[in-house]
């Protein structure tokens, strides 16, 4: 008798737990029921890839939008379509939105001050309030006269030296990006300081971010071999001395302008004056002031390199419609302006267009990791995954664009089934989306309607006065 009201109490006491905590539990069963199944993807992994966009590409018309690949210890994701991105690293952001471990470029070589490829930590929280604050749409409005004084720098190099239109892109981004930062212009790309100082430091950073290159990274307990016995760490600590000493010598640059007053209002200044709020040292301050050059000069160069390539294969279909619109609005007499943009929805269009259809950041940008398992259409996705979301596939997807490697501007004309705001996922997504996008799209936005407003562009010719055609 007493032995079955035990037994009872037991049952009652298991079954009230099992009630109490049945939403938990059910999630619990529900990753591991799912844990046999990993998204679809192939067997073997093709290694020395060159452009593995493409290979991304193929994996995702192979085995759907969400492909599973093992890359060494590491579950790995690939995303190819803009609705799974939108679902998992914008609606399931907060278990998204991290960063993979990059023992060599981040925690050996950059002593983990950059925000970029940092995982989330408090340190990440600091490093991105401050880039939003500097970068939020209200302030980079601020930044437009710059943006408008540099774009007609560039109507004028471009119509003098139409030949070296590449190194005129890179100058106006790095003027853009230095004067907003360290309130300097960048006249000459190729020999000015800071440029150089800067681009030194991205070469450092790329030249061990490269998979594969170092067993740390499958063997992170190499991380703490002494550096007297690792040539090759002791190598990558001098490295991250050098971009200490050049982060450092721009943050006091500016420190020492303020002293004097003579310092123009930039990044750089805000960071400083609001050190104490944002509880970061001056080490952080350095690398973050350096975050916009690296993230920023090549994207916005890059997407108005595309700008100039769609019109050299599809100018004669869009350009004539663009200019019609520019006189009607515009006229001749005087540069369109950031007050005209919202009269232009054609010149607006070619923009999003720009954006979509050769996306800078073919790979999405640097790869998400997920800090928690999850499941998304039945299928498990482990703790810890990379996940990747090539903008090559998501904006060359059939499905969302037909005929995809068509450029054409009237996509983006009248309502259209698409996740998000914009159209086109070339900024990102979630916690992770660009900070500097209000900045990059007015560079792109303003040069692309000043160019339509006052360029013919066309393919070059060649001796013979052929067209020479270019690679797509
Ligand atoms: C047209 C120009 C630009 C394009 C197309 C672009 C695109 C992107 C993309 C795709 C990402 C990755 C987002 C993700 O991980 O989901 C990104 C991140 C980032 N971008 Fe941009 N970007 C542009 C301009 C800029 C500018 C001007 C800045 C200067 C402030 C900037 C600063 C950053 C930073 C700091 C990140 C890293 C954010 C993080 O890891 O939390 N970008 N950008």
């Amino acid at each position: 008798m007493i032995g079955s009201i035990i037994l009872g109490l037991v049952l009652a006491i298991i079954l009230s737990f099992f009630g109490l905590s049945f939403p938990a539990l059910r999630q619990r069963w529900t990753l591991h029921a799912h844990r046999s199944q990993p998204p679809p993807g192939p067997k073997t992994i093709r290694t020395g890839i060159q452009k593995p966009w493409l290979w991304f590409q193929e994996l995702s018309k192979e085995y759907g939008d969400v492909v599973y690949l093992q890359m060494g210890p590491t579950p790995t994701i690939i995303l190819g379509s803009a609705q799974a991105a939108w679902e998992l690293l914008e609606k399931r952001g907060a278990i998204y939105s991290s960063r993979p471990r990059f023992i060599m470029g981040s925690e050996l070589l950059s002593g983990g001050m950059r925000g970029l490829i940092a995982p989330y930590s408090a340190f990440w929280r600091r490093w991105l309030k401050a880039l939003h604050n500097g970068f939020m749409q209200r302030q980079s409005e601020s930044y437009r006269p710059i943006q408008n004084l540099e774009s007609k720098v560039l109507m004028h190099d471009l119509l003098t030296n139409p030949k070296e239109f590449r190194t005129h892109l890179e100058r106006y981004a790095a003027s853009v990006i230095v004067t907003v930062t360290y309130g300097r212009r960048v006249e000459n790309v190729r020999t000015d300081a800071v440029v150089r100082a800067n681009a030194e430091a991205m070469d450092r950073l790329t030249s061990v971010n490269i998979p594969g290159k170092f067993a740390v990274e499958r063997y992170p307990a190499l991380k703490y071999v002494p550096s007297i016995f690792a040539p090759w760490k002791a190598e990558v600590l001098r490295q991250r001395q050098k971009d200490i000493d050049m982060y450092l010598g721009l943050l006091n640059e500016v420190k020492d302008k303020m002293r004097r007053g003579v310092a123009v209002d930039c990044f750089t200044t805000y960071l400083i004056s609001e050190q104490m709020n944002h509880g970061m040292n001056d080490l952080e301050l350095a690398y973050a002031a350096g975050s916009p050059f690296g993230a920023g000069v090549e994207t916005s160069a890059g997407s108005l390199a595309s700008f100039l390539l769609a019109c050299e294969k599809f100018g004669q279909d869009f350009i004539p419609k663009a200019q019609a619109e520019l006189d009607r609005v515009v006229g001749s007499d005087r540069l369109p302006t950031f007050e005209d943009m919202a009269s232009l929805p054609y010149v607006t269009a070619i923009i999003s267009e720009t954006l979509r259809w050769r996306p800078v950041a073919v790979l999405g940008g640097t790869p998400h990791a997920s800090i928690a398992d999850d499941t998304y259409r039945g299928m498990f996705i482990p703790k810890g995954s990379t996940v990747i979301a090539p903008l090559w596939s998501i904006h060359l997807n059939e499905n969302d664009f037909p005929d995809p490697h068509t450029f054409l501007p009237e996509r983006f004309l009248g309502q259209r089934e698409y996740p998000g705001p914009f159209g086109h996922c070339a900024f990102g997504w979630g916690r992770r989306i660009c900070p500097g996008m209000h900045l990059g799209h007015a560079s792109v936005t303003i040069n692309i309607a000043r160019i339509l407003w006052g360029f013919n562009v066309g393919p070059a010719k060649d001796e013979r006065g052929e067209d020479i055609d270019v690679d797509m």
